[in-house]
């Protein structure tokens, strides 16, 4: 009797372990999963596939009823709120009152940062330094991660040529390679070492693929990708990010040679499951399942659903979708269920990953513990100093002399704080956004008087500031102009047909012309402008882009030279909005020195990489280690660059390759490498750049195989141009 009892204990002890192998810790992973999947119904596992938002809602006596509306078992919430508390309130729902007591995933749009606002995107850039941006990116999960989130919508890379299109100003520019290294970057940031570690969030890259393209920089519009470029451009960043482990992809509201992104089986299934082995899960946009019904490719909900569920999209942004007509689409033997198991499986894998089973609830910390603190903003003003581009500085106008007593501050930006957030910051707050002028007032206390005036607003024909800012401007040495554009003007759904400044800003200057003081223009924007007047008027240009909490101080700390400008552009500046699209990797052409416009030059105002310094760069001549190689034997090119100049000086240098000819027509020139290194005055340094033919040299055919050709390649570097001979 005694054994048969003790016989019924283990079998039971037994049967309850194998019946919870998804809640113990220990267990490895795709067990958890496997254990998990057999034990959900169907209604259980739809719901996983869907995400709902919640937290918009403010008034706090309606939290109960808001918590009430949001199903037990939802997959994942967008948290519009940055309440660690609500947030555990409505996993504990998720946790106790599910059946299986699945946790909620919580994701959100953490951009360029989430409280300590850094500098948009574009501009993280122009700092070519990719370890402060994951430094950056980290602060950014761990105020993110305190605030109830696991999950951000981040990091945008789209390859982007067309300035009209908004959002520019959330990606890294016009190049696949930057885009690829400062994505990289950002998820090492946002991911940490491990995504189970306690401040680390997932990624998501954004938008798959190919939405940078949208036609005439109109958002939401259609967007011809051919295959060739597909592969060449906009697959390149999205390729290595998912090598450097990026969770998640967000799929776009584009098309690909006519296949709507989020219905495309090709890129999302042939080429990110089965090709790179992609074992987490893809979003679709907000509402991008039930648009494909606008881009002409379903007829109703139930058409679309299938569609982007069968192309690979495997969570439903808001629009419910799935949640209305999966089961059915079962029941009709049109989805199979191993394909519900498999999206299932790779969502509940990201919650395994990221420790959720083990930890669902966010640590309360007291609010100032969890946001500003001090480390994060010092990286936030090193990143604003890296990432501002002197333009322009003509007759070394900056940094200002000591001879400056006076300096005239004027424009609708002097004084604005809200606009220097940029778009996508949600959880930035105005009062703790550096002015330019508060930064101007620490950086020349008894040392310059400012003498202020706005002189006109951001837009609109009111000239009625403009004799106060003239007879402010008389009375100093230098005028400061500080220009832009409001935060609105970019981001999503900012499209713009010109990329010039309204009217009212260039005559402002115009105005200021007259005094005959050198004029000094900081310009802060989401995207290149288009300076063909204002350029001309202006002594120097200093662009801050748009720097966030933390830029007053570093744009201050450049007009007095306590800090030496170092960025170089991550995007073309045109001259004018009709040059666009010009981007530096054009492809070459019939007739290069032909078919230029008639009336305008064809050059743009500033190429991809100009910035100019307080110091100056001399290259020697580059050497390379060999001047034939074979396919399989790798090569280095080394360049000595002296700072020949008075200062201590940061310099990046641009490793690019072309070729010439080949058996498809490649581009000018691509970006290869790039290091940025500091050299003080009179020292020099060697860069170095290691060429991997099959890398470095190859280029991808229009279903992404690498080809290596024989024949003559060029390594660019500064102005020279190297010529190296790839042999069997
Ligand atoms: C945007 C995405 C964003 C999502 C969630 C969409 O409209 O295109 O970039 O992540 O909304 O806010």
């Amino acid at each position: 009797m005694r054994i048969l009892y003790l016989l019924l204990l283990t079998v039971f002890v037994q049967l309850s372990f194998a019946q919870s192998i998804y809640k113990d810790k220990k267990a490895p992973v795709e067990n958890r999963i496997k254990d998990l999947v057999s034990k959900m119904t169907l209604e259980e596992k739809i719901l996983q596939l869907n995400q709902y938002n919640a937290g918009r809602n403010t008034n706090v006596n309606n939290i109960g009823a808001e918590i009430k509306e949001i199903p037990s078992g939802i997959g994942s919430l967008i948290f519009f709120s940055a309440d660690p508390e609500l947030r555990n309130q409505i996993q504990k729902k998720a946790v106790e009152e599910s059946r299986l007591g699945i946790p909620i995933l919580f994701g959100f749009d953490v951009i360029h940062g989430f409280r300590t606002v850094y500098p948009i995107s574009l501009a993280q850039a122009c700092s070519w330094n990719t370890d402060l941006v994951t430094q950056a990116s980290s602060i950014a999960a761990k105020e993110a991660c305190l605030s109830g989130i696991d999950w951000t919508f981040s990091p945008m890379i789209d390859v982007a040529r067309d300035p009209r299109w908004g959002r520019v100003s959330e990606g890294y520019g016009e190049d696949p390679y930057t885009n690829a290294l400062f994505g990289v970057a950002t998820v090492k940031g946002y991911q940490g070492k491990d995504l189970s570690d306690p401040y680390s969030i997932a990624a998501c890259l954004k938008h798959y693929v190919g939405y940078g393209m949208s036609e005439g920089g109109r958002d939401y519009h259609y967007s011809d990708v051919s295959p060739q470029s597909l592969w060449e451009t906009y697959l390149v960043p999205y390729q290595a990010c998912v090598k450097a482990g990026a969770a998640t992809l967000m799929s776009a509201f584009n098309d690909i040679s006519g296949v709507p992104a989020s219905a495309n089986h090709y890129t999302l299934t042939e080429i990110l499951k089965n090709r790179w082995g992609h074992d987490g899960f893809v979003v679709s946009d907000w509402n991008s399942v039930e648009q494909l019904i606008a881009q002409g490719v379903a007829k109703d909900r139930k058409e679309a659903g299938l569609k982007a569920f069968m192309a690979g999209v495997e969570m439903d942004m808001m629009d419910k979708v799935y949640l209305e007509n999966l089961q059915q689409l079962i029941a009709e033997k049109k989805i199979p269920m191993s394909r519900i198991d498999d999206a299932v499986a790779r969502i509940l894998r990201v919650k395994f990953r990221l420790g959720l089973f083990d930890q669902p609830y966010t640590t309360v910390v007291a609010e100032k513990d969890r946001y500003l603190q001090p480390e994060s903003r010092a990286v936030a003003s090193k990143l604003a100093e890296e990432s501002m581009v002197l333009l322009k500085n003509k007759e070394g106008v900056l940094p200002l002399s000591s001879d400056v007593k006076k300096l005239a501050v004027i424009g609708p930006m002097a004084k604005d704080k809200s606009n220097l957030l940029g778009s996508w910051s949600y959880n930035g707050r105005e009062n703790e956004v550096e002015s330019i002028y508060e930064g101007l007032e620490k950086e020349f206390t008894n040392k310059v008087q400012l003498n202020y005036a706005k002189g006109c607003t951001f837009d609109g024909s009111d000239e009625s500031g403009f004799d106060e800012a003239v007879s402010v401007a008389s009375q100093s040495d230098v005028i400061l102009v500080c220009l832009g554009e409001e935060k609105k003007w970019s981001g999503e759904n900012a499209s713009r047909s010109t990329i010039a400044l309204p009217s009212i800003q260039e005559k402002l200057v115009a105005s200021l012309r007259k005094t005959g003081k050198p004029i000094v223009l900081v310009l802060s924007n989401g995207r290149p402008l288009e300076l063909v007047r204002l350029e001309p008027m202006s002594n120097a240009i200093l662009e801050i882009w748009q720097p966030g909490v933390a830029g007053g101080s570093p744009m201050a700390g450049i007009l007095s030279g306590r800090v030496n400008p170092s960025g170089k552009l991550s995007i073309t500046f045109p001259l004018t909005t009709g040059q666009i699209p010009t981007y530096y990797d054009m492809r070459q052409s019939s007739r290069p020195t032909s078919g230029r416009y008639q009336d305008i030059p064809t050059e743009p105002l500033y190429w991809f990489g100009h910035g100019l310094s307080y110091t100056t760069f001399a290259y020697d001549a580059a050497k390379l280690s060999a001047t034939k190689i074979s396919k399989t034997q790798k090569l280095t090119v080394e360049v000595t660059v002296t700072n020949t100049g008075n200062v201590k000086g940061k310099e990046t240098v641009l490793w690019y390759v072309s070729d010439p000819a080949c058996s498809i027509s490649r581009p000018m020139k691509e970006l290869k490498f790039f290091e940025k290194k500091e050299i003080n005055a009179g020292e020099k340094t060697v860069f170095k750049f290691e060429v991997d033919p099959m890398r470095d040299l190859s280029f991808t055919d229009s279903d992404g195989k690498r080809i290596l050709e024989e024949g003559d390649y060029y390594i660019h570097v500064n102005n020279q141009k190297l010529k190296v001979e790839l042999v069997k």
